[in-house]
């Protein structure tokens, strides 16, 4: 893959890689996520450098974005993955990923999906409670085959992050174990002939831009594994998961080098094989959301852009209040700027791409590029109002892939028993 800059402008045009944003619209319609392998393959190498002095497996985050031909791409990179379900599980093996190179997470894994991922041999369940080790012990058991674990720390550490609904490491969310029942935990599972104990993880957040959180998050899994040794019970790796940032607002993303400078050699002395989960890191920035205006309408003190692309296509805005900067795909100079809000068609007054956005003035037909669109952008799509979700394209260079068709309106109704 080249390593390109994400999506430049180019005498007042928006560039994919090689590739005109507007050509690449006028050939698969709008809205399109349009992905740029480059930047992917960049962030990913970035990562991978800043950790080279630890024995690290980069295990993208799946659920950041799903497509197959970015799961393919970053399995070609060497990238293990995070997964939270069996669906996620069915699309790595399509993509090609070994499946000891999966970590499974999730405070709701059912016996089918333990079952599942058993049987293909994962590298290990990131088990959120004692009820879910009970029953992963259960279905090892009935298999025959020992299942590998590690239990994953509530440290109860408040991350910044923009929004609570990303936060996951404080002790009232529902993710993890609380730290005074990890030892009892690990005794237990120690002596279950179903389970076999491998290592300990922990994730704080998601949208982190601060190492800060993560040192403490490693100080307290690094003392509990000490205690675990202790006890004669043997890990092999730690698991950190992911939450790296990027900056939404053009502002610097999290410094990987700086948590790698704390991280790394902490790691090192244990002698613990690393495991990273980031995500958003890794395709956040190498996408965008491609949407036309269908009206400019005025109602009140107020100035609407109407796009065909709303929160069935990024309900980030909506759901998180996330901010995602929106740029003409072709720049008007001459337009004035207004305050506007960048509204979708669909029915909910929720529906915003942005509000009160100082914008250049688009006219009906134009094109507008929402950026960082690259995680938790189409994976959260969905079908609200019977819309059909999107088409996405990966770029690379010169290449163009057209990674996913759009909805037909057959596709809407595939399922449903008439
Ligand atoms: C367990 C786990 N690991 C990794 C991630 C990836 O987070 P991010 O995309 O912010 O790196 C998440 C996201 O919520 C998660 O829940």
């Amino acid at each position: 893959m080249a390593v390109t800059q994400p999506f430049p402008r180019i005498d007042g045009e928006l560039w994919a890689a090689e590739s005109r944003v507007a050509d690449l619209v006028a050939e698969f319609g709008s809205p399109l996520y349009v992905y740029d392998a480059g930047v992917i393959e960049a962030a990913y190498r970035r990562i991978e450098s800043a950790f080279a002095g630890a024995d690290i497996l980069l295990a993208y985050s799946v659920k950041a974005n799903s497509n197959l031909e970015i799961l393919k791409r970053l399995r070609a990179l060497g990238a293990g993955a995070d997964i939270v379900s069996q669906g996620e599980l069915h699309r790595c093996l399509a993509a090609g990923f070994s499946p000891s190179d999966v970590v499974f997470a999730g405070v709701g894994k059912t016996e089918v999906e333990m079952e599942a991922a058993l049987e293909v041999g994962i590298l290990a369940f990131n088990v959120e409670s004692a009820e879910e080790l009970q029953a992963l012990g259960r279905v090892a058991e009935r298999l025959g085959r020992p299942a590998p674990v590690a239990l994953r720390v509530n440290p109860d550490i408040v991350a910044d992050t923009p929004h609570e609904y990303t936060r996951t490491g404080d002790g009232a969310s529902k993710f993890g174990i609380p730290v005074d029942r990890i030892l009892d935990l690990y005794r237990w599972a120690a002596d279950q002939p179903s389970l076999e104990v491998r290592g300990i993880d922990v994730h704080i957040g998601s949208q982190i831009l601060d190492p800060e959180p993560y040192t403490r998050a490693l100080a307290q899994v690094l003392d509990l594994a000490a205690e675990v040794r202790a006890e004669g019970i043997d890990l092999d790796f730690v698991d950190l998961g992911g939450g790296f940032g990027v900056g939404y607002e053009g502002e610097d993303g999290l410094s990987v080098e700086g948590l790698a400078a704390i991280v790394v050699p902490r790691v090192a002395e244990t002698g613990l094989r690393l495991i990273l989960e980031p995500g958003r890191f890794i395709v956040g920035q190498a996408g965008i959301l491609v949407t036309k205006v269908l009206y400019v309408k005025h109602s009140g003190s107020k100035t609407f852009v109407v796009t065909d692309g709303g929160m069935t296509e990024l309900i980030r805005p909506s759901h998180y209040q996330g901010f995602h900067r929106i740029e003409p795909v072709i720049s008007r100079e001459e337009a004035v700027r207004e305050v506007v809000d960048v509204v979708g068609p669909i029915c909910e007054t929720g529906d915003f791409l942005a509000r009160d956005r100082v914008l250049q003035m688009p006219a009906q037909g134009d094109l507008l590029a929402v950026q960082t669109a690259g995680a938790y952008g189409f994976v959260m799509a969905s079908n609200y109002n019977s819309r059909r979700r999107p088409a996405e394209v990966v770029v690379n260079g010169t290449e163009v892939t057209l990674a996913r068709r759009r909805e037909t309106l057959d596709d809407l109704l595939r399922g449903e028993i008439p």
